[in-house]
């Protein structure tokens, strides 16, 4: 049965007008007692919910946002009622806004009775289809556990073993599934705004880390947006410069985690940049071994790259992003009304990372970025000094869109980097080496990553020269930098590609523009002698540039943080 057929047949059972006349606790009876339901949540405890195929059906009905809460009926057995009505009313929007409206009151209803907001599994087992649940649930035990104890709504894994007669030889294969939800939606803290309601509400609590800085701009909206949802909220804020991508404040989240006692179904909240983003999501990672989050992201880097991104870290001995983890939010919001409160360098080094889906996946970008040029910047992405509607304003809008589809494209089909054909790497091949030690911001070093790696295509012939000089000419369009000085010391050059190539499992592949800007290749090998050559000949097409190609307040001290080169040599 098609989702909307299911959903059909559910709102013609069922009349939810007739279950709003009863008080709260008769009409969660009444409903437990409704064959609709038991068809329902069987139906749906037989799908493969992660299956493409049903994900395009609801992408042909323009219903992606309904597929989130679909996949998590899947475990509606084990979900609060509250929950269950939730996730129940989001899906119905696929036939309906106003039968999805009606449930998520009697969602709203159940969630404030804690004596109603029981397990599903509690309620239908005290109805009249208590047996047939019963024996669907001893069904499922063997057949697939994640419809009966599924450990979170969020994710499953199955595996199969084969062994010898004896047992001595044994092979296991092991999958792990996952999804993310990704919304581009502005306004996320306005009280009108149903979205981190609707995955809040249900647990009536929700642990947020916060970055020190927008804790300062947004700490009243934050609070204010839960305390109007009757959501307590437990606010934690936390420094997250460069220089704090350190384990040790890994291990300061986890000690909150304990001691506010996260559960491994209750997503935490995350709102910050990239460094809270890598540092609260590796925690997440380890606490439990995997415990859900949802970013709410409040930079440029983290709206279209470091939000969505399943590459939680820290730095390690002064190495960027050492130690880490895969694990992706379960929900990540860009919300770019976040961003008129940017410092200009963070939007500039931001731009960074757009340029790179640009360079090497969607030339669509770079013609965007070419069009809207440094407005960009000054207007923060269309947040300040714009009219709403006004062509900067969908401009900006289109380019975070593109960028975060070109950055997911590229990244979810390698969750767990299994190979290094990974365009999105495209300026992180030598920078990671180099960007502590320079003391640069992590965009203009890999910029300057990115200036570097286009010539090193142009010399390889893959691209031609005006393709080549185009790069040099939209990174410093944006102030951002094509050169540092440090690019001269050939050690550190060759230690990162060394470092890199082992990270890469033996390859360098390293990702650059190939045919054209715009397509992905991969240079995997590079002698010491041709790397030292080659940024000789590199600099020659960067002095004559202005500034000879270093960018506008390209070190982190230049915009008041503590320089990473320092911290990050001492570690
Ligand atoms: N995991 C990944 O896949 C991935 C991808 C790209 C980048 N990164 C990492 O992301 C980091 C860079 O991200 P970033 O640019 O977001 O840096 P960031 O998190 O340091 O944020 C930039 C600065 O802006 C402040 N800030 C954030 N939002 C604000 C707001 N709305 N208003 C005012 N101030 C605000 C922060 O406190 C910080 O000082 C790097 O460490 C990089 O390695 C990770
Ligand atoms: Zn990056």
């Amino acid at each position: 049965m098609s989702p909307t057929s299911l959903a059909q047949f559910f709102k013609c059972a069922i009349n939810i007008s007739d279950l709003l006349n009863l008080p709260t606790e008769t009409a969660v009876k009444e409903l437990s007692g409704k064959t609709a339901l038991y068809c329902l949540i069987d139906t749906i405890s037989q799908l493969n919910v992660y299956d493409e195929a049903l994900a395009s059906e609801f992408e042909k009905i323009n219903s992606v946002r309904s597929l989130y809460a679909y996949r998590q009926l899947k475990s509606a057995l084990s979900l609060s009622c509250g929950k269950f009505l939730n996730e129940l009313s989001q899906f119905l929007k696929v036939i309906s806004e106003e039968e999805a409206v009606q449930w998520s009151l009697l969602a709203d209803r159940v969630i404030l009775e804690n004596k109603v907001n029981k397990q599903m599994r509690l309620i239908v087992a005290e109805g009249p289809l208590s047996d047939k649940f019963k024996s669907l649930e001893e069904n499922y035990i063997s057949k697939d556990a994640h419809v009966v104890y599924p450990t979170s709504p969020y994710r499953i894994s199955q595996g199969h073993v084969v062994s010898n007669e004896d047992y001595t030889d044994i092979d296991g294969v092991i999958t792990s599934t996952v999804s993310t939800s990704i919304r581009v939606q502005n306004n996320a803290l306005c009280i009108a705004n149903p979205l981190l309601r609707s995955v809040y509400a249900p647990y009536r609590r929700c642990i947020a880390l916060v970055d020190s800085n927008v804790d300062l701009h947004y700490k009243e909206d934050i609070q204010g947006y839960f305390e109007h949802h009757n959501i307590k909220l437990h606010y934690r804020v936390h420094r997250a410069m460069e220089v704090d991508k350190h384990i040790n404040n890994v291990e300061k989240i986890l000690a909150e985690l304990k001691l506010l006692g996260a559960s491994r179904d209750e997503p935490i909240l995350i709102i910050g940049g990239g460094v809270l983003a890598d540092i609260a999501g590796f925690a997440a990672a380890l606490y439990h071994r995997n415990t859900p989050y949802v970013m709410l992201n409040t930079s440029v880097v983290s709206g279209i790259d470091a939000g969505p991104s399943p590459r939680t870290c820290s730095d390690g001995y002064g190495y960027k992003n050492l130690f880490g983890a895969y694990h992706a939010p379960i929900l990540s919001i860009t919300d770019k009304t976040f961003f008129k409160t940017l410092h200009k360098g963070w939007i500039r080094h931001g731009i960074a990372e757009i340029i790179k889906m640009g360079g090497v996946k969607d030339i669509k970008l770079l013609d965007l970025l070419e069009e809207v040029g440094p407005t960009l910047v000054d207007t923060a992405f269309g947040t300040v000094n714009t009219d709403k509607g006004s062509d900067v304003d969908v401009t900006c809008d289109k380019i975070l869109g593109l960028a975060l589809k070109s950055y997911v494209e590229s990244e979810y089909d390698n969750l767990y980097e299994t190979h290094q054909c990974r365009p999105h790497a495209f300026g992180h091949t030598w920078s990671p080496g180099f960007e502590i030690a320079s003391g640069m911001l992590h965009g203009h070093a890999v910029s300057v990553g990115m200036g570097f790696n286009g010539y090193l295509s142009y010399q390889r012939g893959w691209i031609e020269k005006h393709e080549f000089l185009r790069l040099l000419d939209v990174i410093t369009l944006f102030g951002l930098s094509i050169w540092h000085d440090i690019l001269l010391d050939t050690e550190i050059l060759w230690s990162a590609q060394l470092k890199m190539t082992e990270k890469r499992g033996g390859n360098l592949a390293a990702p650059v523009p190939k045919g054209a800007l715009g397509s992905c290749g991969y240079i995997n090998d590079i002698s010491y002698e041709e790397l030292k050559n080659s940024i000789l000949d590199y600099k020659q097409f960067c002095i004559l540039y202005p500034r000879k190609g270093v960018g506008i307040e390209p070190l982190c001290s230049d915009v008041g943080l503590e320089d990473p080169s320092v911290i990050g040599a001492a570690s």
